[in-house]
């Protein structure tokens, strides 16, 4: 979508520079953001790594900047993702830095009202602060695991971290519902570099003139009310960003058009939908009982498999011989899928999920009940507000085993208890669309965020 075929506001004169963070699940909501701020006449220049760019040609509206990070080949891998981060945040810096300042001495554009950074890239905070240019701040992900990683420092204090593993059940009372093993240091394999990211990710927001969210109100009042209070600078929630543009354009992978074939000769509500995002791994052991939870399910599933979704292996050789085969056209198979298609799809009854900030938003706007299987950073805690805030998806806790798989699946798409968490979603889906028509909450949030870079001296 290039933005085109929406009514864009007049241009206002004002040029914005947005660096997403070069991840799937940072890319998507950055690039639709952009489009977002286009319609309100900006015009969007993007200053990109390399690394995992998206394809420019398929925004002529932009303006796109690469800049050299200079990963080597190993240090290229989202193997470990907050290694990978950390080293950006480093190699950044001066090509960035350059980049930025080359355009804000170039008189022939438009000029600048501020940089648009990725909250997780908090380098940019030093950098716009030298270059004298004000700068807002996009977290792509919720508020409410927002909160918690704000609590940091207070949980280190209060003895919660570093976490023991004989603690991980008990819960975080100061924090409710959220348990120990809920807190986003938790399945590292070192909590202590995720937590000065985070903390430099947080004090690098507090630090911004503002934070947009890709989240609703209504969806996280209590947590955005929150960092209100305790941050002095104006909190955007202009979301769902994907229900105005969808994200198809900037998908890094090629999307599997076959997963919407398969879904249109399958009964309505009836297909369980499985993915684990752009990141997350599992060894061998834990594909097998995956696959074999689905099989034993009964129920037919459309499961995405990533080339890299199983350490050690190159795609699907971990499958028993004849495995699909043997199902009967029950099962589909992807590397890839158009998710949004896929949850809105009428077949879909249940989406697997990871648990990643945007597929989780993206089921809600669907209105899909879940199956939580977090695995990393804010992905525990936004299953726990989906399994026992929310109350629109069931955990699958403590362990991946066969049988488990299979009766929470079927417990959500048969059973009455999966019957009353399908209509709590279906209520959160209709306020995910209140909140974006005229007058609602995140179309008022976007109106004052215009104001807000209209009135930054460029
Ligand atoms: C990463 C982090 O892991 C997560 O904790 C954080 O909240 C966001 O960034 P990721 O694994 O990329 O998450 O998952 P998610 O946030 O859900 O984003 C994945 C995106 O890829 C979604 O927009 C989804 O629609 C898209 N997708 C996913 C596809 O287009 N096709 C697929 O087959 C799977």
């Amino acid at each position: 979508n290039s933005g085109t075929d929406i009514q864009i506001d007049q241009r206002n004169g004002r040029r914005l520079v947005l660096l997403p963070l070069p991840l799937q699940g940072h890319v998507n909501p950055m690039i639709q953001l952009a489009n977002i701020l286009h319609t309100k006449g900006f015009s969007i220049t993007i200053i990109h790594t390399t690394f995992n760019s998206p394809d420019p040609s398929k925004y002529p509206h932009f303006t796109f900047h690469f800049i050299q990070e200079e990963l080597t080949e190993t240090e290229a891998s989202t193997a470990d993702i907050i290694a990978l981060v950390s080293l950006l945040n480093i190699k950044c810096v001066a090509p960035f830095r350059d980049c930025l300042s080359k355009l804000l001495s170039d008189v022939s554009e438009d000029p600048i009202a501020c940089l648009i950074s990725d909250a997780i890239f908090h380098f940019t905070t030093a950098v716009s602060k030298g270059l004298k240019l004000p700068r807002i701040v996009l977290r792509t992900g919720g508020a409410s695991s927002f909160r918690i990683f704000t609590a940091l420092p207070f949980l280190k204090e209060k003895g919660y971290l570093p976490t023991q593993e004989s603690q991980l059940e008990n819960q975080v009372v100061e924090l409710p519902p959220l348990k120990v093993k809920d807190l986003p240091v938790v399945n590292s394999r070192d909590p202590e570099s995720v937590y000065d990211l985070l903390v430099s990710m947080t004090d690098g927001t507090k630090a911004s003139s503002g934070v947009i969210w890709n989240t609703f109100e209504e969806l996280e009042q209590s947590a955005l009310a929150a960092l209100r209070h305790d941050f002095s600078i104006p909190v955007f929630p202009i979301g769902p960003f994907h229900n105005r543009f969808p994200s198809s354009s900037s998908s890094l992978l090629t999307q599997d058009q076959s997963s919407i074939s398969w879904l249109d000769k399958r009964a309505p509500k009836s297909v369980v939908y499985v993915s684990f995002g752009s990141v997350a791994a599992l060894n061998v052991t834990q594909f097998l009982e995956v696959a074999w939870g689905l099989a034993n399910s009964k129920q037919p599933f459309l499961w995405v498999v990533r080339p890299g979704l199983v350490r050690g292996a190159e795609w699907l050789e971990p499958l028993p011989n004849g495995f699909l085969e043997d199902l009967n056209g029950r099962a589909h198979i992807v590397k890839w899928a158009p998710q949004s298609e896929v949850l809105a799809h009428p077949a879909v009854g249940a989406f697997w999920t990871h648990n990643g900030w945007n597929s989780t938003l993206e089921s809600i706007c669907e209105g899909v009940p879940m199956i939580c299987m977090p695995c990393f950073t804010d992905q525990m805690a936004n299953a726990r507000y989906v399994s026992d805030v929310w109350r629109v998806g069931m955990q699958l806790e403590n362990g991946l085993e066969r049988e488990k798989i299979e009766s929470t699946i079927n417990r959500l798409l048969v059973d009455e208890e999966g019957e009353a968490i399908r209509k709590r979603i279906l209520s959160l889906k209709e306020k995910a669309k209140l909140c974006l028509s005229q007058g609602g909450s995140s179309c008022q949030s976007l109106d004052s965020l215009v104001s807000q870079i209209l009135s930054l001296e460029p």
